[in-house]
């Protein structure tokens, strides 16, 4: 069970919409955002979630022990325009990759482009970014982090073979986590990125995410929206977030795809 007394004290969200059971915590928040909710940022919160979603049609799993929530953020446009949404979820991993360490220093944390969260090399985090229908102020973000639920089997068609099992906090080191305790200290971080964001300050968001980058230096296999794919060697982001890959015709900038694999062995 959640503490929602100790949430609600934080100070870090304005409302809370809890669950015991719920099928997508992102599914509410966009429906509750679109419907006008006033008492932004706005938690949806689910003791279990039956039907979470994952970014293209991918499904995410959430067996008992895991963390699945929704923030519905006001972003307005002369803080935050609409072409820098795509920061907000490069935001998000550096803080769930942040928040997740001061549980556990020793842990072997990295980004994976754009925004999932690895520990020892295996997906930990999932992040969903979308925008609330109707509203070009007003954006979802759904975040579900593998707690205490051991080892399990992720449907998760975006990860390579290589990553397709995914790994718990608690099989890095076999402790349960209070679940309240790792959702504030995940708020935490996020808000403080968040504030970052609206003063216009991407730049220590990237060097954060920069030094946990797990593609940097790999070679990488891309597809973009235009069905085209693309290998190159990852360079890292930029300073407005975009991943920088070299490939043989220069290094190409990009700002949205779907990493389909990678290896070790730099061109
Ligand atoms: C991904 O890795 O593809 C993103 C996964 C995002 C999962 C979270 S769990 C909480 C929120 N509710 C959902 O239905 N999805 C997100």
């Amino acid at each position: 069970m959640f503490d929602l007394a100790r949430l609600t004290d934080s100070g870090l969200v304005a409302r809370i919409d809890y669950h015991e059971s719920l099928s997508s915590t992102s599914d509410r928040a966009l429906t509750l955002g679109a419907e006008g909710a006033t008492e932004l940022p706005l938690l949806v919160l689910a003791e279990q979630q039956t039907a979470g979603r994952g970014r293209g049609s991918n499904r995410w799993f959430a067996a008992p022990g895991a963390l699945t929530f929704s923030l519905v953020l006001e972003a307005p446009a002369d803080r935050l325009p609409l072409r820098r949404w795509p920061q907000v979820a490069l935001a998000a991993g550096v803080a769930v990759a942040d928040a997740l360490r001061s549980f556990s220093p020793a842990a072997d944390l990295s980004l994976k482009w754009p925004n999932d969260v690895f520990l020892s090399g295996r997906k930990v985090c999932g992040i969903l970014s979308e925008s609330v229908p109707g509203w070009r102020d007003r954006l979802v973000v759904g975040i579900g982090v593998n707690v205490n639920n051991r080892e399990q089997s992720l449907d998760d068609k975006e990860s390579s073979s290589k990553t397709a099992k995914p790994i718990a906090l608690i099989d890095h080191d076999g402790l349960e986590r209070d679940l309240t305790k790792v959702l504030l200290e995940i708020l935490d971080q996020f808000d403080r990125r968040w504030q970052e964001l609206l003063h216009n300050q991407f730049i220590p968001i990237a060097a954060a995410y920069r030094e946990r980058c797990l593609l940097t230096g790999k070679t990488v296999r891309l597809s973009q929206t235009a069905g085209n794919e693309l290998v190159g060697v990852c360079q890292g982001i930029d300073d407005t977030g975009t991943l920088l890959l070299r490939t043989e015709r220069g290094t190409q900038p990009i700002v949205s795809g779907t990493i389909l694999g990678w290896d070790d062995s730099a061109r």
